[in-house]
């Protein structure tokens, strides 16, 4: 059985106090919740404070973004030694929002999962289709491209080392939540893909589910088999919801 994780995608928000106060706040809460890893995935300038806080604690941190390269001339890039030395365990690569504004393509995102892993840090790929590509019937295709792409450009061995999070374009800060069904159809479609190829990693590898994931529907989506946590964007900024889906993984 594979333990869930539930990571929080803070996005570009909060200053240094409110950034304090909801680390203390998801520490103090978090004692209690033994089977779940929690993650908290900040923006760059709160690494430090991160750090700090959650240094000794099962409470791991996290980053949104990492540079396809490892050092150098690159204006505004933070590298993945950086964000090792400052204490991340997990790092998002991928995510929809850097693929729509930010031109991520699958092969700048395969860069980046291999930049990750290899600084020793888990990557977070994240997959996911849009509503008009859901209604046009192409949820599959979209999926099995970026899965497959990655698997071309890092072999299957990669995905023994990081965490896949379904996140569907349509759900993401909309409130409109996949249902727990078409979450799970496309969770098991992403671990079927990967079986293809090795049934073993297959197995062991965590796909999260992102989305308008709230303490109301939290507990109904990560019953499913093959949901095997959150990423969680909007109520990871408070740190009641954020525990509660906790609670609920
Ligand atoms: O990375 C998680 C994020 O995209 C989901 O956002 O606000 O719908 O939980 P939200």
């Amino acid at each position: 059985m594979r333990q869930p994780l539930i990571a929080g995608n803070w996005k570009m928000n909060g200053t240094r106090a409110s950034a304090e106060s909801l680390i203390q706040g998801v520490l103090k809460g978090s004692s209690g919740i033994a089977k779940t890893d929690i993650a908290v995935c900040v923006p760059f300038v709160f690494l430090e404070l991160g750090q700090r806080m959650l240094s000794g604690s099962p409470v791991r941190l996290g980053a949104q973004n990492v540079c396809t390269e490892a050092s150098g001339a690159y204006t505004g890039e933070t590298s993945a030694g950086m964000l090792n030395e400052f204490g991340c365990r997990y790092v998002i690569c991928g995510h929809s929002e850097r693929r729509e504004y930010y031109g991520e393509t699958d092969a700048i995102v395969a860069k980046k999962l291999t930049m990750v892993a290899s600084a020793g840090m888990t990557p977070i790929l994240c997959v996911g289709e849009t509503l008009e590509q859901r209604e046009q019937g192409f949820m599959e295709t979209v999926i099995a491209s970026q899965i497959d792409a990655i698997i071309g450009a890092n072999g299957i061995e990669s995905f023994g080392q990081i965490e896949i999070a379904y996140e569907p374009v349509w759900a993401i800060g909309t409130g409109k939540t996949a249902t727990p069904e078409q979450a799970q159809d496309v969770h098991a479609f992403i671990r079927a893909r990967i079986a293809e190829h090795d049934a073993a990693i297959a197995e062991k590898v965590r796909v999260l589910y992102g989305g308008s994931m709230k303490p109301s529907n939290a507990a109904e989506l990560l019953a499913m088999a093959d949901i095997d946590g959150g990423l969680i964007g909007g109520a990871s900024l408070v740190a009641e919801d954020f525990l509660a889906i906790c609670q609920a993984g």
